[in-house]
């Protein structure tokens, strides 16, 4: 007698298989229908999101933020320079990543996809000597970049560069414009 759990077994395989492919039942091992149905799902979604989907990038809400402000005189010093001329200079920890130093002095960096490399709001110019330093930006990078208004030979996502002893007294250009994803223009907050 077919208990309901062999009558779940039996269906999930049958949604599992291509119709033409439904023989006899007897003749197939039963499928584990867990994996069947995510693995069909998967398929079924493919053709739908082929073209629209993008890899996000993921990290611990608790490495979101930098390591806060160093010491007076123990950072790094890192020059903002904005589209209007002005400077901020600021010290920097080792290993925070441009948003990270954006975030921590309020500067004008909006980030707006918190570092998912989705945006390419947090877009900068570096000088070119700590540009030559760096690794070359990966795939993801320059997809965004290609979006990012004013594009230089030297322009980086600033979510994916991290200061360095190298770059003391470096002046890092804020681009006058940025494209942002956010339709009420709004900036994140660091969490
Ligand atoms: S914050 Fe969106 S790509 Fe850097």
């Amino acid at each position: 007698m077919a208990t309901p759990l062999r009558s779940f077994l039996v269906g999930a395989a049958r949604l599992a298989v291509p119709r033409s492919s439904h023989s006899s039942i007897a003749s197939r091992p039963i499928l584990r229908p867990r994996t069947s149905l995510v693995q069909t799902a998967h398929r079924w979604a493919q053709p739908a999101f082929a073209n629209a989907a993008r890899s996000f990038h993921s990290s611990p809400a608790a490495l979101h933020g930098g390591k806060g402000r160093p010491k007076p005189g123990e950072g790094v010093t890192l020059h903002f320079k904005r589209a209007n001329g002005e400077v901020t200079t600021v010290e920097a920890n080792v290993g925070d990543d441009i948003v990270d130093v954006s975030w921590e002095y309020d500067l004008d960096i909006e980030a707006a996809c918190e570092k998912s490399v989705a945006c390419s709001t947090c877009h900068v110019i570096l000088e070119e000597d700590v540009y030559d330093k760096l690794e070359e930006p990966d795939d993801d990078e320059n997809d965004m970049l290609d979006l990012a208004f004013g594009l230089t030979d030297t322009s980086r996502l600033g979510c994916q560069v991290k200061v360095t002893k190298d770059m003391d007294g470096t002046t890092i250009t804020l681009p006058s414009a940025t494209r942002n994803l956010r339709v009420d223009g709004s900036k994140p907050t660091p969490h």
